[in-house]
Parts: C-alpha cells; sequence; structure tokens
C-alpha cells in the first residue's frame, strides 16, 4: 500500500524584506546577498504571528484541493522546530483549529528537513496500513529568532508554511521511496542554544548560531548522497526524474550539485530568490507553486531533498498521481 499526495497548499506572511531592507541595518548589500545566497527577499511575520497561524491557512489550502473534510483525517504531524510553545505541539493547535477531532497530531524535529522527516513518518504509517487520511505540515517563523544584527544568518531566513493531504494509493502513483539521516556529531554548527531544557532562561540567548561553511559542505555532500540513495531505494536513475525540488537554501548548493550530478537546470525547482530559506515549510511551499506553475505533471517522478539542524538529511521519490 503506497501513500499519495492527493492536495497542497502554502501560506507566506505579506512583509516582505529585501535585502535593501537589510543592507540599512547591517552590512551587507543585495550584490553580495545575491551572488552568494541566490536570495532577494524573504517573507517576514508580524509579532502578532506564530507557526500555527501560517500551518493551518496552508493546510486548509491543502484539505480544499484534496476535497477532504479535516473531520476524516485520522492523524496531523508537522515538521518544525519553531513551535508556538514547546507544548502543546503546532500540529495539536492545528487540530483544534481545524477540528480534525479524529486525528491523533505530534510535531517531528529535525529543522529545514522536517518536511521529509514527517512525510517519511506519514507515509510509514500509510503503508502499514495504520491510518489513512495523514495531513503533514512544515512550517516555521525562524526570523523569530534571528539576531539582526549577525549579517552571516539574518539574511538566509524567512516565514512560511506548506502542506500536503496524504492518502492510501489505488494505483501505481505515489511515495515510492524515502531516505533519511542524521550526523548528530554535527551538531554544533547550527544550534539555537537557549530556551531548552539546558538554558530555560535563554542566557545564551535564543538566536541562531550558525558556521555557514560547515553547514555548507555538509549541505552539498548530503543532497548529492541523498538524491542518490533515494534514487537507488527507489531502483530508479537520474535520468529517470523529472523534477528535483531541493530544500531552498543557497542557489550556490543547488547549482553546484545539481551541476556536479548531471541534472539539467530545468529539472530544478528554485524558489529561494522570494522567500529565503522558511526551514521545513521550503519544500512543500515549492512543491506547492510548481504545481501552480505547471512544472508537475501526472505519472512525473519527483525527488524532496532536504538538510538542515541536527544535522539531518532526508528525501523522497514520489510519482505524482493526481
Ligand atoms: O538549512 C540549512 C541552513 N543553512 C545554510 O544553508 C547555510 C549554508 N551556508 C551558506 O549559505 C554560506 O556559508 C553563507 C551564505 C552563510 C556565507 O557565505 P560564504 O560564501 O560561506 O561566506 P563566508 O562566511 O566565507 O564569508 C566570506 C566573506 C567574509 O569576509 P572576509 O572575512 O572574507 O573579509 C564575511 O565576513 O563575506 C563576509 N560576509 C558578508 N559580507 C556581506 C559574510 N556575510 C556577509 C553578508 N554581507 N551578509
Amino acid at each position: 500500500m503506497r501513500a499519495k499526495i492527493i492536495g497542497t497548499g502554502s501560506c507566506l506572511p505579506p512583509k516582505i524584506v529585501t535585502n535593501d531592507d537589510l543592507a540599512k541595518t547591517v552590512e551587507t548589500s543585495d550584490e553580495w546577498i545575491r551572488a552568494r545566497t541566490g536570495i532577494q527577499e524573504r517573507r517576514v511575520s508580524d509579532e502578532a504571528t506564530a507557526t500555527s497561524d501560517l500551518a493551518i491557512v496552508a493546510a486548509e489550502k491543502a484539505l480544499a484541493k484534496a476535497k477532504m473534510p479535516a473531520g476524516e483525517l485520522d492523524l496531523i504531524i508537522v515538521g518544525t522546530t519553531s513551535p508556538d510553545t514547546l507544548f502543546p505541539s503546532v500540529a495539536c493547535i492545528v487540530q483544534d483549529k481545524l477540528q480534525a477531532h479524529k486525528a491523533a497530531a505530534f510535531d517531528v524535529s529535525a529543522a529545514c528537513s522536517g518536511f521529509n522527516f514527517a512525510l517519511t513518518v506519514a507515509a510509514s504509517f500509510i503503508e502499514t496500513g495504520t491510518y489513512k487520511n495523514i495531513l503533514v505540515i512544515g512550517a516555521d517563523t525562524l526570523t523569530k529568532y534571528l539576531d539582526w544584527t549577525d549579517r552571516g544568518t539574518c539574511i538566509l531566513f524567512g516565514d512560511g508554511a506548506g502542506a500536503v493531504v496524504l492518502t492510501r494509493s489505488n494505483d501505481d502513483s505515489g511515495i515510492l521511496a524515502s531516505w533519511l539521516k542524521a550526523e548528530g556529531s554535527l551538531g554544533r554548527y547550527l544550534v539555537m542554544p537557549g530556551g531548552g531544557s539546558r538554558d530555560p532562561e535563554e542566557k545564551h540567548g535564543r538566536f541562531i548560531k550558525m558556521d555557514g561553511k560547515e553547514v555548507f559542505k555538509f549541505a552539498v555532500r548530503v543532497l548529492e548522497e541523498s538524491v542518490g540513495e533515494v534514487l537507488k531505494l527507489a531502483q530508479l536513475e537520474l535520468k529517470d526524474i523529472d523534477l528535483l525540488i531541493p530544500h531552498q537554501a543557497n542557489s550556490r548548493i543547488v547549482d553546484h550539485v545539481t551541476k556536479k550530478i548531471g541534472l539539467p537546470k530545468e529539472k530544478v525547482y528554485v524558489n529561494l530568490q522570494k522567500y529565503g530559506n522558511t526551514s521545513a515549510a521550503s519544500i512543500p511551499i515549492a512543491l506547492d507553486e510548481a504545481l501552480a506553475d505547471g512544472k508537475i505533471k501526472k505519472g512525473d517522478l519527483i525527488v524532496l531533498s532536504g538538510f538542515g539542524a541536527g544535522l539531518t538529511a532526508g528525501a523522497n521519490v514520489i510519482k505524482w498521481g493526481v
């Protein structure tokens, strides 16, 4: 039994912050940010907006496209590392707001790989017959955890949410294979030190701390590895892929890897110029936009590949079925 995506949705906060806006407060330039990351602008949520607010809108759109009432959901999984509160989980808040009374709900913490991890868990529940209808969301508001004086991080991130509705496939379409990885020994390169049980009073700050060069090296290594490994699991080859949707972190990471493995540019979906790195939301937002742009048709083979804090990485191969 396979799991199949039957609806997608996304939500971005309306406020746009351009590179020029950032250059007014920190020593950087539009030219530097574009050349080193490909990012032109990002969305930033206001004070009143938390991760669940974006997640709910994305979820409602995905459910509407799937023509599935929330009451039919068996499970809600949210990939996030910026929950509204440590508990309840974002998934429980979404369950309540959607009135998905039947659904169990929990969050998955794998940072920017969160959507791949959540999708993989959801697919397994469907494949084993435990659940039939699952809502998977990737949502983050990492701009709330940025040190706006640190030009090494504040230029990279944006806020957003993306959602997909999964159900049992009745044909050969659906999630063909999934691959997940963690390298906890490299965790120190991308850290949110404060706010957890190690530092509940946030003495070490509640800001993202990153060694950009080390994360970059990891990202290029695992993006290539994840595509290779997940295709092997699906018994497919690179030439079979119609579209790669990589985590939208940095166009240099994407360009470097796709050139190295020999995947033509037109088979790679990139929208990071508009939104920056939206963490767990980046892949489901890109998937929703790729569909709206007509870049995916029935029968296409798509690879979703993410990497992020942990350090973690994950990939899924999907035969598109709707
Ligand atoms: O989901 C995973 C999330 N994380 C990532 O994807 C991060 C991966 N890493 C990166 O994307 C890149 O490492 C960055 C974009 C963060 C940095 O780019 P880089 O090419 O690795 O730059 P760098 O850190 O080697 O810095 C080069 C120079 C330095 O100046 P000096 O020492 O050569 O004089 C930096 O101080 O650029 C300087 N610099 C900047 N200049 C203008 C660093 N950040 C900026 C900036 N504007 N924003």
